[in-house]
């Protein structure tokens, strides 16, 4: 397991500046969680980590502190060979394969990588255990799954990938209640797994109970950040952030 480090972050689409020179740090084997309002940068900082845009400035680097390697400016397939395994906003599944076929490509970019492969059958095993509902609907097209189903073999998708960082974006988004919990009750188990996640949620209380820091975003810059228990206690960020409701 190794950390993610960002450092002076600039990104954005085309003309338009997102990122303002961002710095933040996902230590291995923790949890760490941005939050922020709609727009505020969050879903841009995953895209810019796992390339799917490549950042105007600053530095991106995975490592063990002292070995860090820069992962800035590569291609998106070669990130993810790197062991950063991105869950996307929104869905994105292989929607006429079938549920073992999507986790199964899950499994792909790793495959080339010049650490031991792993056992893929094994892998899967663990994923189907993780995610029951999957398991129950594994020879069903991905394209049939319930919107809840489609958000969760996302998600099973990039455990698969046995990655060293996984970055989730908004896990629980459209999920009924109940699925809700499943999706943090996951979170934890990966965590005491000692997998290494930036997490996004729109439910930013459950995320600083789960998480161990966090960084909030406000306008493309970290306005504060800390201890998540601390940032939990916060009044500023209660008012801002943590609506009464969750
Ligand atoms: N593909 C794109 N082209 C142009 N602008 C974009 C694109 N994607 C996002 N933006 C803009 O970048 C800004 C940041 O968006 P981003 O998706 O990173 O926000 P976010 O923090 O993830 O918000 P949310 O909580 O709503 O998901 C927004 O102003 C958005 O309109
Ligand atoms: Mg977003």
């Amino acid at each position: 397991m190794t950390t993610l480090s960002i450092q002076n972050l600039e990104a954005g689409y085309g003309k338009v500046k997102v990122l303002h020179g961002i710095s933040l740090e996902v230590p291995k084997g923790k949890v760490v969680t941005l939050i922020g309002s709609n727009g505020a940068g969050k879903t841009t900082t995953m895209r810019a980590i796992s390339g799917m845009i490549r950042p105007t400035a600053g530095t991106i680097s995975l490592g063990v502190p002292g070995e860090m390697q820069r992962i800035d400016g590569l291609e998106s397939h070669r990130i993810a060979r790197r062991g950063i395994a991105h869950s996307p906003e929104g869905r994105r599944v292989f929607a006429t394969m079938s549920v073992t076929d999507n986790l199964i490509l899950g499994a792909f970019p790793r495959l080339t990588r010049a650490r031991p492969r792993g056992d893929v059958e094994a892998d899967l095993e663990r994923a189907l255990q993780l995610f029951p509902r999957l398991k129950e609907r594994r020879t069903q097209l991905a394209g049939t799954l319930s919107g809840g189903e489609q958000q969760m073999l996302a998600m099973a998708r990039a455990v698969m990938l046995a990655p060293e960082v996984v970055l989730l974006d908004e896990p629980s988004m459209g999920l009924a209640p109940i699925l809700v919990d499943e999706v943090f009750r996951i979170i934890e188990r990966l965590k005491g797994e000692g997998v290494t996640m930036l997490l996004v949620e729109q439910f930013a209380a459950a995320a600083l109970a789960v998480a161990d820091y966090g960084y909030v975003l406000e306008n493309g810059r970290i306005a504060t950040h800390g201890d998540a228990a601390k940032l939990r206690v916060d009044p500023s960020v209660q008012a801002a952030y943590l609506g009464t409701a969750h």
